[in-house]
């Protein structure tokens, strides 16, 4: 009997009680009239004298062991289920999730894709380290020409031949226009495509400029296509980016790959015309760089100029979101500062 009275004792000290099923498991098997404990005195009932007082009182501490054990662990669980009530009180207010919204470059660059997609434009890619063909060459640049200057190129550093290193000409593309150049090549015209991407020039970081930034290039290749295409193209972007009664003035200007070439000012947003600091007293304001596909373009692209003309454009995604949401400072879009970024929620 002294060996079945220890085992029990085990089984009390290791028997786990993590839920009430298992508390009442617990109780059932030691506490209860028919569970073990009170077995073993019904067992005690037909002993002689003498074991009945030495049995008696190792029953007694057994009994108490299973009962303090089952009140310590009822006592337990009643106050982690009170705990437990607590995390959920439903009357708490809700934290919000906070989520986290467009970068105001991307919400422009949509914005601009969407315009454009409507007049029947697609969106093209192409890569941002380049070789001098794509960004210079096919686009007209004479060798030497100081327009290569003009943009301030990144090289990216030549691998020697015992590098196994291949073109000499690799460089950080200084406008999307290199995507032309490849949209040419892989696609017969008609072409009417916008190209989004970002551009890169060793240029000191200011207010007003940086090393890298975003243009949007478009290409429009097919038979018949004008001036007047070109022109009417912007004034509709202009009117739906910038609202309705913005106003368009197209200026004579310079660009090796196209000919005539213009750039195109809006009316200033900011002063309506009157004269502010933003378009410097002018009233207007330049939004981007255009002209036809010069015929040596087009050759280049495999295109014939005799059978299609076409007309491009190019403008930057940054200076379009500073008028957009009167941004002075063009350093605030790639310092991630949260204050700054977190102002411009589903505002497309
Ligand atoms: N690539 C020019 C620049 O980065 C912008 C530009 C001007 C693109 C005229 C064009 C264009 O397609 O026709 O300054």
């Amino acid at each position: 009997m002294e060996e079945r009275v220890k085992e029990i004792e085990r089984e009390v000290t290791g028997f786990l009680v993590k839920t009430k099923v298992d508390l009442e498991n617990f109780r059932m098997k030691f506490i209860s009239k028919k569970g073990e404990v009170s077995s073993l005195f019904d067992d005690l009932k037909s002993a002689s004298v003498e074991e009945k007082k030495k049995l008696g009182k190792v029953l007694n501490d057994l009994k108490q062991l299973a009962e303090g054990k089952f009140k310590l662990m009822q006592e337990t669980l009643e106050s982690n289920s009170a705990d437990s009530t607590e995390q959920i009180d439903l009357s708490l207010p809700v934290i919000p999730n906070k989520t986290g919204n467009l970068h105001p470059l991307n919400l422009t660059r949509y914005r601009i894709i969407e315009i454009f997609e409507r007049l029947g434009f697609n969106v093209s890619d192409g890569p941002e380290i380049e070789d001098d063909w794509h960004n210079f060459t096919a686009l007209n640049f004479a060798e030497n020409h100081p327009a290569r200057e003009m943009q301030d190129t990144f090289f990216v550093e030549k691998p020697t031949r015992a590098e196994g290193g291949g073109n000499p000409d690799v460089l950080l593309r200084t406008h999307t226009s290199n995507v032309q150049v490849r949209l040419m090549k892989n696609q017969k015209p008609p072409i009417r495509s916008i190209m989004p991407g970002r551009v890169y020039r060793n240029e000191a970081i200011s207010a007003r400029a940086h090393c890298f930034f975003h243009q949007v290039e478009g290409l429009y290749i097919d038979k018949n296509v004008g001036f007047a295409d070109l022109k009417q193209t912007l004034y509709h972007f202009a009117k739906e980016m910038f609202g309705q009664d913005t106003k368009i003035r197209l200026r004579p200007s310079f660009f090796p790959f196209t000919e005539p070439s213009a750039e195109i000012d809006i009316s200033c947003l900011i002063c309506h015309g009157k004269g502010c600091n933003v378009c410097k007293y002018s009233g207007w304001v330049e939004i981007a760089g255009s002209g036809m596909v010069h015929p040596n373009v087009l050759k280049n692209g495999g295109i014939d100029p005799e059978e299609f003309t076409g007309f491009a454009f190019g403008m930057g995604i940054e200076r379009i979101t500073m008028l957009r949401y009167s941004i002075n400072d063009l350093r605030l879009f790639s310092e991630n500062d949260i204050r700054f970024l977190k102002q411009f929620k589903a505002v497309v």
